[in-house]
């Protein structure tokens, strides 16, 4: 997509559970970008941006199961310093609009967002749904990516 290939900081998840799975795409995206990652701040109930360089090396299994940055290779970056957000989700639908885990991790990171940059949901096609539930506090992604399709949805 002309949106990744133009980004030079990108965000991406590591996937729990049964998500979509993402090593590759952030083993790939390290030759060719910055990379960024999020660690769930429990406490504060919020998402905390660090830069990765090493997959293999920085990354241990933290809060929920999903791997993180061990903590000598935090490296913190700031929101609006990414180009471009890859986001998990339950569910999305054609609009955008997304089902998380009920904990609005996303919703709140994503509210904070000055710049113009693009949120990709990335989901099984099963996953698309069409409609989700959302107030006014979901922030809804511009595409979603599926093994079948790129939805442009705003
Ligand atoms: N930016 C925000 N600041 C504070 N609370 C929020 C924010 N976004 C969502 N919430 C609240 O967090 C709760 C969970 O949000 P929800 O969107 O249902 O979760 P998820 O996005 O994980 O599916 C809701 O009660 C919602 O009102
Ligand atoms: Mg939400």
């Amino acid at each position: 997509m002309a949106e990744y290939k133009r980004a030079k900081i990108v965000m991406l998840y590591s996937g729990k559970g049964k998500e979509v799975q993402t090593e590759k795409l952030i083993k790939i995206a390290l030759k060719e970008k910055r990379v960024v990652l999020p660690i769930t701040n429990v406490e504060k109930r919020i998402l905390e941006l660090s830069e990765i360089k090493d997959y293999d090396l920085e990354l241990k299994i933290g809060t929920f199961n999903i791997l993180e940055p061990k903590k000598e290779f935090i490296r913190p970056i700031e929101i609006d310093s990414l180009d471009l957000i890859v986001v998990p989700g339950v569910s999305f639908d054609y609009r955008g609009n997304r089902l998380g885990y009920g904990y609005a991790y996303y919703d709140k990171l994503l509210a904070t967002v000055r710049r113009r940059i693009p949120f990709i949901g990335l989901a099984f096609h099963f996953q698309l749904q069409h409609r989700v539930p959302h107030s006014r506090y979901d922030i809804p992604m511009h595409f979603v990516i599926t093994e079948k399709r790129i939805i442009k949805c705003r």
